[in-house]
């Protein structure tokens, strides 16, 4: 093989992560996010491998329909609805979720009514926006959209109510306090379940559980919260990104490494090159001292990356070896680690692998 860089996806972690969320949902149902072609896990991967979920929930009505021709039978959600007429009759033909979130969308609905005659409604999901301002009506909206919807013969009456939380993940932030609140007042009223929770929501705000909780991270062995990795908080990696050592190099005291000679070595040295770069999605941003695994020893990056090659401190590694297996993130490394050296958050990281990683697959 003449790329080295792969990504191991650990269905068996997608599972256990699941099993996890589940107990800590406390019975509220789960919805599995597998947007970002499952957080980059794979799209028709994660959702086999989250079977058990109730729903999966996927950006747009391209995932949905991927995931039925891969003859996925699950509840899917829609998040971000039908934004064209044509994509009603889709929803309908393929028996897809759809979130709720615009005026314009009430309009696309309205003008499918008359089309949709004797179909099964639509399944739908009203959206508030309680704070995050991005997608949602405004809570003071809420009991006349919801009149809306139940008035159109395409709906089904049963609407599922939702909102979003903006800083979750920040566990002493009251924002999320004031978000549950105002969807509690938008809502007293009317019938449906409720699914408010995100990953840091299920870990941290218990009153934002509802009857639904959408969950994406935990799932993939992730966290935003705080300096706590995926692995601190009880999850496994669900993706190991490794490749290869493919040279070393013995460089003297004030030698500069890569491009723009941004790192000096400060005595001689052992410094290794490894094939992967920002051309399989590893960030160019990840500055030096960012760490790695060299043969299960860990190590840092020295220098830039740049677009096939890292180049890795080899002064803490035993014996080092062209060959040696060395890992960017996964087992043994959170992403989380990753990605505070790179400015970013781990989502990020694992949603970047470009099409030149191979991926595998690891069944246990
Ligand atoms: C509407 C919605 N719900 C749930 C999620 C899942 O969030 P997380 O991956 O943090 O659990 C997302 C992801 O951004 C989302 O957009």
């Amino acid at each position: 093989m003449s790329r080295t860089a792969l990504a191991t996806i650990h269905l068996g972690a997608l599972r256990r992560n699941l099993a996890c969320v589940r107990e800590r949902a406390q019975g509220a149902k789960v919805m599995a996010v597998v947007k970002a072609d499952g957080y980059g896990h794979g799209l028709e991967r994660a959702a086999r491998a989250l079977a058990d979920a109730d729903a999966l929930g996927v950006a747009a009505l391209g995932d949905g329909q991927r995931l039925r021709a891969a003859g996925q039978r699950q509840r899917i959600v829609v998040l971000s609805g039908p934004d064209e007429p044509a994509d009603l009759a889709e929803f309908r033909r393929l028996q897809l979720d759809a979130v709720i979130h615009h005026e314009s969308q009430l309009a696309l609905l309205s003008a499918d009514e008359k089309a949709a005659d004797g179909a099964r409604p639509l399944r739908v999901w009203l959206k508030i926006d309680t704070g995050m301002h991005r997608l949602g009506f405004p809570p003071g909206e809420a009991t006349a959209v919801h009149a809306r919807l139940r008035a159109l013969a395409n709906v089904d009456r049963d609407i599922a109510l939702m909102t979003h939380f903006a800083a979750s993940d920040e566990f002493d932030n009251s924002m999320t306090r004031e978000q549950i609140d105002a969807f509690s007042r938008a809502t007293d009223t009317l019938d449906g379940a409720r699914a408010l929770a995100n990953s840091a929501g299920l870990l941290g705000w218990p009153a934002a559980r509802g009857d639904w909780v959408r969950v994406g991270g935990l799932l993939y062995g992730l966290s935003v919260v705080g300096e706590r990795s995926g692995i601190d908080l009880g999850f496994e990696p669900a993706m190991t990104l490794s490749t290869k050592l493919i040279s070393i190099q013995h460089l003297r005291k004030g030698e500069h490494i890569g491009y723009a000679a941004t790192w000096q070595c400060p005595e001689d040295m052992p410094v290794g090159v490894a094939a992967i770069g920002y051309g399989d999605g590893y960030p160019r941003s990840a500055a030096a001292g960012t760490p790695v695994l060299v043969a299960g020893a860990p190590a840092q990056i020295v220098g830039r990356v740049s677009m096939d090659l890292i180049t890795i401190d080899l002064r803490g590694v035993a014996a080092p070896r062209i060959g040696d297996r060395v890992v960017l993130w996964g087992q043994g490394l959170p992403a989380e680690a990753v990605a505070r050296h790179a400015g970013t958050i781990s989502y990020d990281l694992t949603c970047g692998m470009t099409r030149r990683v191979l991926f595998v697959e690891d069944h246990v």
